[in-house]
């Protein structure tokens, strides 16, 4: 569980960290299955990235009975977003964020509350959780995060390339005032921060792929008003923290049902993201 610490570090700085959240077991059973899993690959899709490079992710709406699932329903991550939201958390979505070697495109500025705003979340009650599947570096396009930026508020949004992203001329403001954060993490490592916190990350030129589990929990007393891309209030099954050691492939019911496409965003024309 967090610290009083922690929670004052996250109520400051709009995040923090927890090195070896997972343990290199546990992770590497989550890269195995995720680099080799031909239903995420198949609903991956891209996004221009404005910088004239793509970004590539599968989104999904509702844990299933998966590995994937065994991360986003752990104790280990939901008792923590409870401490932080003060609320029984539910899953908002969860994403695993494929930015390949060489490739790998980048993230504009953004705070995901900036979206999700659009979905009828009333109050930024929500919390993201990045955990490393890969080492993360400046080399790899890691996250970069505005300490303490969610202390802005929510900032408008505006189409950059295919992605949105928060208004530029605020954005120089603020990084001319704040410190940007590069997020150098080992695989196994946890971010959980702030809806309201600016963060990007730069395109991938290095050899090493820089994948990311990005799971994310709205808070039960601020379930959207109005439908949306990702649901309302669903309660979530917490799995004891051992669930992804425990995990059998050949016993489970199968995995999510729920992928989340792209093509949403048209039908709907509405200013979305993830
Ligand atoms: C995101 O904000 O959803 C992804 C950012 C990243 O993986 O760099
Ligand atoms: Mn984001």
């Amino acid at each position: 569980m967090f610290t009083h610490a922690e929670i004052k570090q996250y109520q400051d700085a709009g995040y923090c960290f927890v090195r070896s959240l997972f343990a290199p077991a546990e992770i590497d059973r989550l890269r195995s299955t995720a680099k080799s899993d031909r239903e995420l690959d198949a609903h991956a899709f891209g996004r221009n990235d404005g910088e004239g490079g793509s970004v590539r992710l599968s989104l999904w709406n509702h844990p299933g009975d998966d590995i994937y699932g065994t991360f986003s329903r752990n104790r280990r991550v939901v008792d923590r977003v409870e401490q932080l939201l003060g609320d029984e958390p539910y899953h908002y979505h969860s994403k695993m964020i494929m930015k390949e070697a060489r490739t790998g495109g980048a993230w504009a500025w953004h705070q995901d509350y900036g979206y999700w705003y659009e979905n009828g979340v009333l109050y930024p009650n929500l919390c993201s959780v990045f955990i490393a599947v890969d080492p993360a570096t400046k080399e790899n396009g890691c996250l970069q995060v505005l300490d303490g930026s969610h202390q802005l508020g929510r900032v408008t949004h505006l189409h950059v390339g295919e992605q949105t992203g928060a208004d530029p001329e605020r954005v120089a403001a603020a990084t001319a005032i704040l410190r940007t954060v590069y997020c150098d993490m080992a695989p196994g490592d946890a971010l959980f921060f702030h809806p309201n916190l600016l963060h990007r990350s730069d395109q991938n030129h290095s050899a090493h792929d820089r994948w990311a589990l990005i799971c994310c929990y709205n808070a039960r007393s601020n379930s959207p008003y109005k439908e949306g891309r990702h649901p309302a209030y669903t309660p979530l099954v917490r799995l004891e923290p051992g669930a992804v050691m425990a995990f059998n492939p050949t016993l489970t019911r199968g995995g999510t049902d729920s992928f989340v496409s792209n093509t949403v965003d048209r039908e709907t024309q509405t200013i979305s993201g993830q």
